[in-house]
């Protein structure tokens, strides 16, 4: 690939378990530019509001969101997430902070101070961002939009052996029945709904190696950004 010499971003949105993450993270480790994993930002406020047992309300989103003090970074090819000084990298990767995370999610206070500290954390840099609404909300006029997705079944097993390696044993068919519900909730949700930004290169990777989804990606970049 050519050298790029301008400031670039590359938003990926897909449903779950669509190896968003996986790709973001290897595009940015390839590019040498920033990654940011936005659904670690949703997942740590679900983490807090739950752990406080407060309500998930646009008024107790107003009273409490700002509360804890929220640091993202990168570690050993992780998200690290810090929650007043706590390392909750791993704690919010289950499927209950999964949920939570959706369901904090559809909080238009919650989307705005998120969406807020995005597009902060990417002034004046190159970035790679993951989430659900990077193209159609985030980053409106990000030179690269790539909208990720593979079959459910796919999905899943990629899931499952996420949970796995945090030593979470859950069957197929939960799996399969909670990304469901998750999908269904992130896309007819009011506010910034996931779906398909107009300028978006869709690209379905259930038959393709993790090379394969990587190479094509690095050729829409370079494309794009060139
Ligand atoms: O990408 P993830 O599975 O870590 O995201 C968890 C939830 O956060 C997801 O179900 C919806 C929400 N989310 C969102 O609404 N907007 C984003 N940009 C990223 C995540």
């Amino acid at each position: 690939m050519k050298d790029l010499l301008r400031t670039f971003i590359v938003a990926i949105d897909g449903p779950n378990s669509s190896g968003k993450s996986s790709l973001a993270k290897e595009l940015a480790k390839r590019l040498n530019i920033t990654y940011i994993d936005t659904g670690a930002m949703y997942r740590a406020l679900g983490y807090y509001f739950l752990e406080k047992g407060y309500e998930m309300t646009d008024e107790s989103a107003r009273l409490h969101m700002k509360e804890p003090k929220l640091e993202f970074g990168f570690k050993d090819g992780k998200t690290a997430v810090i929650l007043d000084s706590k390392d909750i990298s791993i704690d919010i990767r289950t499927p209950e902070i999964a949920m939570a995370a959706s369901n904090i999610s559809k909080l238009l206070p919650v989307r705005e101070y998120l969406v807020q500290l995005q597009r902060d954390m990417s002034k004046s840099k190159s970035v790679v961002m993951e989430g659900r609404d990077i193209g159609t909300v985030v980053f409106p006029n990000a030179e690269v939009k790539i909208y990720l997705t593979a079959d459910i079944k796919t999905r899943a097993l990629r899931r499952k052996e996420d949970y796995k390696k945090i030593g979470k044993e859950i069957a197929l068919d939960e799996v399969i029945a909670e990304i469901e519900k998750r999908d269904k909730q992130d896309m007819e949700r009011e506010n910034s709904p996931l779906k398909v930004a107009e300028d978006a290169v869709v690209f379905d990777n259930s038959e393709m190696s993790f090379e394969e989804t990587v190479e094509k990606a690095l050729e829409i970049i370079n494309e794009k950004v060139n």
